[in-house]
């Protein structure tokens, strides 16, 4: 009886075990496909009142939380105890029908320390004068629309997966707000090699059933990098027509834009200047969000080692090789030099005279650095590879040439032999070449003349 029950107590242990692994791992494939909608934590950041106004640029920060959901009604607030440190009156839910919010990227991991950003913010709908945008606003008057409670919120999800910024509305003094514009990107930090095709990743969502949408949307890229701000392009809603292009080979997917709200920008050719920050911005009539990022361009560089083959080496020589990596970007480059010999075994040779960077047409850098091998000092036995060795961003790179070093120390018997019989063949090569062009060549000549007689 004892065997039998326990055997029993083992099955329904293994039993459980197995229901939970099961409900585990269902969950948790669930949370990762469909994505629940989140609780974000966000700062609430706003001007400070009094004292000035808007001009002091002081602002105060509070925790706020955010409800996230796909459809009114689908949440009961109550349902959950707010945390201690948050102002009842600072929570919010926000109802944003294309569930951009609800992205896995949003859903942190319990316990994890990486946590999706958020920051939010009181907004001030307003006419935009932008010339490319100011044309939206010429009818699209609905005054008792816009008198409403309006946020500016804008999110980051983790390890950078997605940025999403939207604008909301809620009823004045309520708290649940609706996301009416919303734009996002994947490429919060793309990386291309030079020359490569760049898509910057912009996507807007527009409540269709607002009645800012009917007068059409504008989009606007620009560029920012140090001190640099300019308009990479401008697209008109109300014409329909790229307004403005600073930017060669710059350009959107019409067909995406109207379609899906694709409004990517697309760059020909990616070079060395590109590198910068992005920002994508979408208007509504009186509304704007806008997404940044980054765009590096990394090349590897290319190594050419000078002389491209090296003589045979003797003890006590010093052998030059010359390294130059070139056409790489950005800045910096590490470069080194090993040695492999016969036994398979690597050495570090140090850096060599590494030279100071320069800077080509095209924005690429080069730089270059200079081997000095005094044979005598070191012991590389009978040669090996010599590698130069180029640690870069974009890639490691080594070009290698073989040192061929005769003898050892001093040279073997073998080698003064060989030596002494290569000069005996060159000495005999010499003799038999004068004798053959002093004795036999006018001979020759001769010959032919009594052959054409
Ligand atoms: C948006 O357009 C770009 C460029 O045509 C394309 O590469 C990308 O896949 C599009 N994105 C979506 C979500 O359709």
């Amino acid at each position: 009886m004892t065997d039998f029950s326990t055997i029993y107590k083992l099955s329904v242990v293994a039993l459980i075990g197995f229901i939970q692994a099961s409900s585990s791992s269902s969950s948790s494939s669930s949370s990762s496909s469909s994505s629940r909608c989140p609780v974000l934590e966000c700062w609430f950041v706003q001007e400070k009142a009094g004292r000035g106004g808007g001009l002091t640029g002081a602002t105060t920060q509070e925790k706020s939380l955010l409800h996230i959901r796909t459809e009114a009604e689908s949440y009961d607030p109550e349902s959950q105890r707010p945390p201690s440190d948050i102002d009842p009156n600072r929570i919010y839910i926000i109802t944003d029908p294309a569930a951009t919010l609800c992205h896995r990227s949003f859903n942190a991991p319990r316990g994890s320390i990486k946590k999706p950003q958020c920051e939010i913010n009181p907004f001030l709908p307003q006419p935009s004068s932008l010339r490319w945008v100011a044309s939206l606003t010429d009818s699209a008057l609905s005054p008792i629309y816009l008198q409403a409670d309006w946020f500016s919120a804008s999110f980051q999800g983790l390890d950078k997966q997605l940025g999403v910024s939207a604008i909301t509305r809620a009823p004045t003094g309520t708290k649940e707000h609706e996301v009416i514009l919303s734009v996002t990107s994947k490429t919060m930090s793309a990386k291309t090699r030079l020359g490569d095709p760049v898509t910057l990743d912009c996507g807007f969502w527009a409540d269709s059933s607002s009645p800012l949408v009917t007068s059409g949307f504008s989009v606007e890229w620009r560029y920012q990098t140090r001190g640099d701000g300019r308009l990479v392009l401008a697209y008109d809603g109300k014409t329909d027509r790229l307004a403005d292009t600073h930017e060669e080979g710059a350009t959107l997917d019409f067909e995406g834009l109207h379609k899906n709200g694709n409004a990517s920008l697309i760059l020909e050719e990616a070079k060395v200047r590109h590198t910068g920050t992005y920002i994508c911005t979408v208007y509504l009539p009186y509304l704007l969000a806008q997404v940044a990022m980054e765009l590096e361009i990394v090349e590897p560089p290319s190594l050419s080692l000078h002389p491209s083959t090296l003589p045979l080496a003797v003890p006590g020589q010093t052998v030059k090789i010359h390294c130059e990596a070139s056409g790489f970007a950005p800045l910096p480059l590490e470069l080194s030099w090993e040695f492999k010999g016969a036994d398979r075994t690597t050495r570090a040779l140090g850096t060599g005279s590494v030279s100071g960077h320069r800077q080509a047409w095209d924005g690429t850098y080069s730089q270059s650095t200079r081997l000095e091998l005094d044979l005598s000092k070191l012991d590389l036995g009978r040669g090996g590879e010599v590698t130069c060795v180029a640690v870069h961003a974009g890639g490691t790179r080594r070009a290698s040439m073989t040192l061929s070093i005769i003898g050892f120390s001093s040279p073997s018997i073998e080698d003064s032999m060989a030596m002494v019989g290569v000069a005996l063949v060159l000495y005999g090569l010499i003799k038999f070449v004068s004798w053959t062009f002093t004795g036999s060549g006018p001979e020759k000549t001769n010959g032919q003349e009594k052959k054409e007689n």
